[in-house]
């Protein structure tokens, strides 16, 4: 199978998160931080050690501003539902991903906020000062993403939280296609919520996901109850990150994305992302030119991610999809990708696209053999 589905999720793993979850469960499996024996102990250490390394990843101030949370989902609304308050005004895109969009949504529908939503730019990415002119007195929060899942192009965060700051408001970033594809230096760019998954860039397995929360910001807890500490107080504790964690976590799971940082860290965020770009730009520009191949995303100059959205004419998406897994074992993914209106701007709604995305484990002859696929299906060669 030649997998170039990593936007969705990265496969597959470094052998040694394999290892590590293996090693925990067969080893270290209780509950972390709930009991002083050694299993407990060593169980809170694999906790730690995967908070520490994202911390490092994001050049956070510290470990406590990082929470983990089920996926980017999870962490994407315990940011926007423990943020906004009623009457408060938001500024979005209007191509984020239904993470983003639908709590947002539902929030407005309820009349509980207004929003306010960017188009991005020809360049398929975001303007800091359309944000800047979308923002009003209520603004209390820009929440965008850093990268979409359908055009690949990175925003200029920095830009955007100062847009977002000088109206007054906090910014949000979705960040689940850009942590490990790019560097993100969380203190630097002024952000001040960054919510991911870890099981796509970081190499970790599904059902791990984390928050990024600047210090002093203040978020209500959507979950309360055990935390292993200050068993006797009635009420959750204040001090971060156990304010926003309540629960047994997946600790399998963390075990599993301390070796997948490791791993990171060791092979270095800038050559993950050239080996992935030199993918991604062999397969577009194998494809360009080639007679019924549209390509979608790659555009302008703005730094990107190893996304690559495509229509093959006269083949709905999912037919596109469904010949290269049948006919070819190339794994992509077809239809709307959870954001539609990403669609719409590409002008691919209802219908959608076909979206490749290129991982480290590729090899250098995958880019050729789907770029092949993809031109014989479209009868173009
Ligand atoms: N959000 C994931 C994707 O883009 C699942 O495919």
């Amino acid at each position: 199978m030649i997998y170039l589905d990593n936007a969705a999720t990265s496969w597959p793993k470094p052998p040694a998160v394999l290892a590590a979850m293996r090693e925990f469960a067969e080893r270290w499996a209780a509950n972390p931080d709930r009991g002083c024996h050694r299993m407990g102990i060593e169980a809170g250490q694999r906790v730690a050690q995967a908070r520490a390394g994202l911390a490092d990843l994001l050049a956070a101030p510290d470990a406590s501003c990082v929470v983990f949370t089920l996926n980017g989902t999870d962490a994407l609304n315990m940011a926007l539902k423990g943020f906004l308050r009623d009457g408060d005004h938001v500024v979005t895109t209007s191509y984020e991903h239904n993470s983003v969009s639908r709590p947002l949504a539902g929030l407005e529908r309820a009349g509980r906020l207004s929003v306010t939503r960017v188009d991005p730019q020809d360049d398929l990415t975001l303007s800091p000062d359309a944000v800047r002119r979308a923002c009003n007195p209520k603004t209390r929060l820009v929440a965008v993403t850093a990268a979409s899942n359908v055009f690949g192009a990175l925003n200029d965060l920095a830009s955007l939280a100062k847009a977002a700051h000088d109206a007054g408001a906090a910014i949000l970033v979705d960040a689940a296609q850009m942590v490990g594809a790019a560097r993100i230096d969380v203190a630097a760019a002024g952000l001040d919520m960054v919510a991911f998954p870890c099981h796509k860039g970081l190499f970790g397995p599904m059902g791990t996901g984390a928050l990024y929360v600047r210090p002093g910001l203040d978020l209500r807890p959507l979950r309360e109850g055990g935390t292993g500490a200050r068993s006797e107080d009635e009420t959750h504790p204040e001090e971060m990150p156990y304010r926003l964690e309540a629960g047994t976590p997946n600790a399998h799971g963390l075990a599993g994305l301390a070796a997948g940082l490791a791993f990171l860290r060791d092979t270095g965020v800038e050559r993950v992302r050239e080996r992935e770009l030199a993918l991604a730009r062999a397969f577009s520009e194998r494809l360009s030119g080639v007679k019924g191949v549209t390509l979608l995303s790659a555009r302008g100059s703005a730094p990107r991610t190893s996304i690559v959205t495509l229509r093959v004419s006269g083949m709905a998406s999912q037919e596109v999809a469904a010949a290269l897994d049948g006919r070819y074992g190339i794994a992509v993914r077809g239809g709307l990708h959870c954001a539609p209106g990403a669609h719409r701007a590409l002008g691919t709604f209802p219908e959608g696209a076909v979206r490749a995305s290129f991982g480290f484990f590729n090899a250098e002859g995958d880019a050729e053999s789907a770029a092949r696929a993809i031109a014989e299906l479209a009868g173009g060669v």
